[in-house]
Formats: C-alpha cells, sequence, structure tokens
C-alpha cells in the first residue's frame, strides 16, 4: 500500500495553517496577503490599517492603476522595511456587487498558487467580516479554497523532486478574542471539508494498479479504526451468497477482488438514517464490449462515486454531524477475460429483479444496482448515490457540471441547495416513464442499455427501479470527476467532486 500511505506522499510537508490574534501592519511575516474589490476606495478593512501604517503607498499604487482589484489578479510588492511583513500580495475579488463565496474560494486559491510560485513559504491573512459574510465563513471558504488550489499529486514522481514547492506555513489573524475563535472554528471545518476532499482526489489520480478495490477497503478499514466507525467487506463468494448477481458478474471477469463495501457512521443511535452508495470500478475497459483504446487511461477514475463517499464518511465524522450515514461501495474492475460477463447474459439483482446485458461497458448501473437493494435494508430517510455513469452526462452538460436525477422534489432541492453553497454545479434532468420503455427486454425484466438518445437519463432510469419508494437522488459525476483545464480551485485531474455538495447537504440537514 503505497499511495501516501493511503495517501499522503510521506516526503512532502504539508501546509501547517494556525490561527493568531494580531494586527496586519504590525505582524512581521514572509508575506502578508491582502484581498481587495476592483476601485475599493476608500479602503477599507485589513487593506485601509496597512495603506495607513504604509502611508498611503497602497491608495497610491491604486489611483495610479497599477492595481484595478480585478478578479483573481495578484500583485506582489517588497515593503523595503516599511512594514514589519517582508512583501504583501494584493490579489483582486472583482466587482463588490458581484462578491459571493465561490469568488472567495477562488481567490484563496490563485493567492496560495501565487505564493507558493513564488517560493514563499510562509503567509499571513488577516479576516474580517465581509459583505455580511461572518469571519468564520470567511475563514472556512479561505481555508477550502486554499487547500483544494494548492493540491498537487506528486507520489509518483520520483525526478527533481527537490523542484516540488510547497507552502510551509499560513497564519489566519484575528483581531479581538471573539473573531479568533470564529476564525478557528472556520478553520477546522474548513481543514476537515478540504482533507476529505484531498483524500478523494488522491484516490481518483492514484493508478488503477494501486488503487484497487483492496485498496478501497483498505482504507476504508483505516478510516473506520481512526474514526470509530464500524466496517463490512463483503468478498465476492459473500456477495454472490446473498444474491447479489450484478455486481458478482462484474467482479468476475478480473484477477483482481472486487470487494462489496459498507461503512456506517453513528450505528445504532436512532439518529436519520442516510445512504449514500458509490460508484467503486477501479477501471472500466469496458469488458467485452471493449472500449476503444484512446482516453481509455482515463477510466481509472471510474471509482470517483466511491472515493467521494468515503470522503463524506471520513469528513461527517471528523465534524461529528448528528446523523446516521452508511456509505455503500461496490468496488471491481471491469475487464474482459475467459469468466468475464458476456453480452446476451441475464443476471438476477439482489432485488429478484433480471437484467439482460446488452453492453457490458454499462457496469455502473449493474453494480450500483446491487448497492441500491443493499441500502434498503437500513430503511433510510434518504438514498444517494453518486457515479461517473455515462458518456452522454458530459455530452449534454460539459465537465464541470454534474447530472442530476431523483424521485423526490425536497431532496432534489436540498441537493440544489447545497449545490449552490459549494459551487458544485448541478442540473436537473427528467425521469419519465416514458424512458422505461427503451429499457425493456424480450429476455429479462430490463436490457442494461437502451438506445444512444437520452444515454445519461436511461441510466437514472434503470438505477430508479431499485430503490422502491425511498426518497432517493442520482448524481451522474462523468463529467466534473476529472477535468483537463484547471479550475480556479481545482487544478487537472481528479477533482473530488460531489465531497463538498455531500457535506453540506448532511450539515444542512433537518429531519
Ligand atoms: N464509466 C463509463 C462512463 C464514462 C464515460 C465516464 C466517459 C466518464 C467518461 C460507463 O461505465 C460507461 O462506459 N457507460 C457507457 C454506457 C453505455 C454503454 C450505455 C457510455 O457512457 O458509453
Ligand atoms: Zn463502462
Ligand atoms: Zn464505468
Amino acid at each position: 500500500m503505497s499511495i501516501r500511505q493511503v495517501i499522503k506522499d510521506p516526503e512532502v510537508k504539508l501546509m501547517d495553517i494556525r490561527v493568531e490574534k494580531g494586527r496586519p501592519e504590525k505582524f512581521p511575516c514572509e508575506l502578508l496577503l491582502l484581498f481587495s474589490f476592483e476601485s475599493p476606495e476608500p479602503l477599507e478593512g485589513p487593506l485601509r490599517e496597512v495603506d495607513l501604517e504604509w502611508k498611503g503607498f497602497i491608495s497610491a499604487l491604486i489611483k495610479q492603476g497599477d492595481f484595478k482589484g480585478e478578479l483573481f489578479e495578484c500583485h506582489l510588492l517588497h515593503t523595503q522595511g516599511s512594514l514589519p511583513a517582508h512583501r504583501v500580495l494584493l490579489t483582486g475579488l472583482g466587482k463588490k456587487s458581484e462578491f459571493d463565496l465561490e469568488k472567495w474560494r477562488g481567490a484563496a486559491s490563485k493567492a496560495g498558487q501565487f505564493i507558493r510560485n513564488s517560493g514563499v513559504k510562509q503567509f499571513v491573512f488577516p479576516i474580517k467580516k465581509l459583505e455580511g459574510r461572518s469571519e468564520e465563513e470567511l475563514a472556512e471558504s479561505f481555508v477550502t479554497g486554499l487547500f483544494l488550489g494548492v493540491y498537487q499529486f506528486n507520489e509518483f514522481k520520483t525526478l527533481e523532486r527537490d523542484k516540488i514547492k510547497e507552502i510551509g506555513e499560513v497564519i489566519l489573524l484575528g483581531e479581538k478574542d471573539k473573531e479568533v475563535k470564529l476564525i478557528g472554528d472556520g478553520l477546522r471545518t474548513g481543514q476537515t471539508i478540504s482533507e476529505a476532499v484531498t483524500l478523494a482526489r488522491d484516490l481518483v489520480n492514484g493508478p488503477s494498479n494501486e488503487v484497487t478495490p483492496t485498496l478501497l477497503a483498505e482504507k476504508a478499514k483505516q478510516i473506520a479504526r481512526d474514526h470509530g466507525m464500524e466496517i463490512q467487506v463483503l468478498e465476492v463468494s459473500e456477495a454472490e451468497a446473498m444474491g447479489m448477481g450484478a455486481f458478482v458478474a462484474v467482479a468476475k471477469g478480473s484477477q483482481e477482488p472486487g470487494k462489496f463495501i459498507v461503512l456506517e457512521y453513528n450505528k445504532g443511535k436512532g439518529l436519520d438514517t442516510i445512504a449514500l452508495v458509490g460508484k467503486g470500478i477501479t477501471f472500466d475497459s469496458g469488458g467485452i464490449s471493449i472500449k476503444p483504446s484512446e482516453n481509455m487511461e482515463r477510466m481509472k477514475d471510474d471509482m470517483s462515486g466511491a472515493a467521494a463517499v468515503l470522503a463524506t464518511l471520513q469528513a461527517v465524522s471528523g465534524l461529528q454531524l448528528p446523523l446516521h450515514l452508511v456509505g455503500i461501495m461496490p468496488a471491481t474492475e471491469n475487464l474482459p477475460s475467459g469468466k468475464a460477463y458476456k453480452p446476451g447474459d441475464i443476471l438476477k439483482t439482489l432485488s429478484g429483479q433480471t437484467v439482460e446485458v446488452i453492453s457490458t461497458d454499462a457496469e455502473g448501473r449493474l453494480i450500483l444496482s446491487d448497492g441500491l437493494t443493499y441500502s434498503l435494508r437500513y430503511q433510510p430517510k434518504a438514498i444517494i448515490d453518486l457515479a461517473t455513469l455515462t458518456g452522454a452526462c458530459v455530452v449534454a452538460l460539459g465537465d464541470f457540471v454534474i447530472g442530476l436525477f431523483g424521485n423526490d422534489d425536497l431532496l432534489l432541492k436540498r441537493i440544489e441547495e447545497a449545490s449552490s453553497k459549494t459551487g458544485e454545479k448541478a442540473w436537473r434532468l427528467p425521469l419519465w416513464d416514458e424512458y422505461f420503455e427503451y429499457l425493456k427486454s424480450d429476455a429479462a425484466d430490463f436490457r442494461n442499455v437502451g438506445t444512444r438518445a437520452a444515454g445519461a437519463i436511461l441510466g437514472g432510469v434503470f438505477l430508479s427501479k431499485f430503490v422502491e419508494k425511498i426518497p432517493w437522488v442520482h448524481l451522474d459525476i462523468a463529467g466534473p470527476a476529472s477535468i483537463d483545464k484547471e479550475r480556479p480551485y481545482i487544478p487537472r485531474g481528479g477533482t473530488g467532486v460531489g465531497v463538498r455538495l455531500l457535506i453540506q447537504l448532511l450539515r444542512d440537514w433537518k429531519g
């Protein structure tokens, strides 16, 4: 088990971040970070305090047009002894009227990347209430944007490791005791959330020869140990004995043993139960319906749903949310072999319903069908599944949007609310009865594939047959699970999408 034991690169020191009481214009440090809106006159907050101490240097700079405060603009200044800070970095927040926490997270990331790339090892950032946002909210979002923005996956790089740059220390500044306390609370929450997203990203970025179903199970066991959670890992033979014909069919084509992982937080405490089900295909070759080789290497990300579920459980436990959470992660490879399942095979799912396999590449819905049925035994208040389910969803919505499906308007609304808070965009698609026609089979209850038309929806329609009447949401994360072009606080590669959205939903959960 190498990937950062799993998972933290032992040679790279992680950024240390803490809060202190102090004033920005008086605080000695390598670099003082200040945020500014566009045309910020008159200056406010920390920017104003530092400007006064610096005899109007910053306001003069702004007047001359050398720093405009445009969104994510970065301007580095050397203080030449005029301030206790050696340097000041000004970072733009854009127009005040357009301010939101998504931009704040982006600015934290862009400033962090600028500082890291400049080789500066330490910086200080003063936090003061802003535009109706509390110190706590601002600290949480700053820490989240910063950690996620400076994320790097270097575990497999052995050359020129001395060139890897990392920020060593960050100090958040509060002026009064009350502010220090609020900032500290936000910092801890932000850190717990970023650690979870980092875990999910590491698992997605890790190659499939390392991130096997066995490794996912080991990681789940480690989290269970560290957080006092219940864990159960079913072997394929046990899943078979239970009747999980769909999960077993996918797993049997691979030499790498499949694992059906169930991680449970706050078991037996009489709290509301929520089930999270994540697709854990550690590599999707398509199986006998093999995929074209171009871009096939990307299919190591086909376990992003399971990674998000695992990471969410870790965070929810860290935040000690008063909920009973069950994380269900069917994990296996999807490979062709003499033992692999085949098109035309008919599988008996755990629900008792039968499925005719049309394409072995529509394996996600098969393993999820057994995962969803398994979740019903907990009589959950809600079931949420996450899966890199269909290429069609990427075609429909692009690589930054989650496909959102469900059978319950209230639950869908709650997801949309969480989504707008975390900036992980989700867009609703319908599951009308008419679509089910496409999935009818002559030989079995359903086929696992319909037409090319409405591909993302048909994946959702298929899954809907396995949740009975329980409020359920399906998140198709095929697009945003990993990306080729970076976003403000999401570097290229595995994104950990869904983790923050789920955590937000669960933090806001009310009966
Ligand atoms: N893992 C893929 C979906 C996928 C495709 C994710 C591209 C990310 C990027 C899934 O198992 C799959 O192969 N789905 C098929 C379904 C089809 C056979 C109905 C697809 O999308 O082509
Ligand atoms: Zn597939
Ligand atoms: Zn897949």
